[in-house]
Formats: structure tokens, sequence, C-alpha cells
């Protein structure tokens, strides 16, 4: 049996409270209740990253967790990645390398991506590879992704020095 449960957060810096159905999943929640369609759905199954979201700064597949698992955390989604309407610094990478086609998969690589960076600003090719290889694209080949991420790595190894 299910009932509705209250669930308080913060969504993209903002606090926020809804009422769901106990078995509502994040993804839904994000997508229906808010109406933050960046959140993408793809296999709800944890397989394709395509819903991944920010839970407390770690990427997470939104698809694999209860809406009211959210309560007292904070999340983020690509809605949140961009501040003021400006594209993110990697937003625009990704459009610049020619890193998003179709676009479906592309709000949780950038997640994932932005997730990387705040704990790696400078990481290499094989620790931006692992970090996007639970996101699934059947479009770019990843190169362009790959370089995207590159070139704010770049921006922040020039920063350091
Ligand atoms: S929709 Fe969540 S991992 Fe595919
Ligand atoms: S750009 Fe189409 S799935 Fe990645």
């Amino acid at each position: 049996m299910t009932g509705n449960v209250v669930v308080r957060f913060t969504l993209n810096n903002k606090e926020v409270e809804a009422v769901v159905p106990d078995n509502l999943l994040l993804a839904d929640m994000i997508r229906e209740h808010f109406g933050l369609t960046g959140t993408k759905i793809g296999c709800g199954m944890g397989e394709c990253g395509a819903c991944t979201i920010l839970f407390d700064g770690k990427p997470v597949n939104s698809c694999l967790i209860l809406a009211c698992q959210a309560n007292g955390h904070e999340i983020t989604t690509i809605e949140g990645i961009s501040s003021d309407g400006n594209l993110s610094a990697l937003q625009k990478a990704f459009v610049d390398e020619g890193a998003v086609q179709c676009g479906f998969c592309t709000p949780g690589l950038v997640i994932s991506a932005t997730a990387l960076l705040m704990d790696n600003p400078v990481p290499n090719e094989e620790e931006i590879r692992t970090a996007i290889s639970g996101n699934l694209c059947r479009c770019t080949g990843y190169q362009s992704v790959v370089a995207a991420i590159q070139k704010v790595a770049e921006i922040n190894r020039k920063k350091r020095f």
C-alpha cells in the first residue's frame, strides 16, 4: 500500500517542498512535480546515465532513488548548473567542441563532468573517461565530450599556475 509523503529539500539552491507518493522516483518528481525536464529518463534502470543529478554534490542516477530519499538533502539538476541564464564554462565547451548532437545524454554528461571538475579541477584523460563511463551517448563517440572537459581542465590548470 502506498501513501503520500512530504519531502523538503534544496533544489538548485532553493528550499522546496512537495507532497508526493511514497513510491515516486526522484527523476519523476524532478520532471513532473517541478517541471525540470532537463533531467532525462532513458533506461529507467540505472544503466544510461541520462537521469544523472547531483545529490549532495555527488552524481547519482535519479531513476534509482525514491523522491522521499531527497528529504533534507541538496539536489542540483542541469537547470542549476548555469548561473543567471548564462551557460557554465563546461556547457560552453560542450557547444564549442561539438559535444552536443541529439542532446539527450548531454544533461547527464554535463552533471557527471561538473562533479568531476569540482572534485578534481585538472583531471587527466583517463580520469575524465572514468567519470563519464556511466553516461551512454550514441551520437558523439565521446571524443568531443572528452575534448570539452579537457578544455575546462586546461582553463583550470592555467588558473592554478
Ligand atoms: S534513466 Fe536513469 S540511468 Fe538510465
Ligand atoms: S548526443 Fe545523442 S545520445 Fe549523446
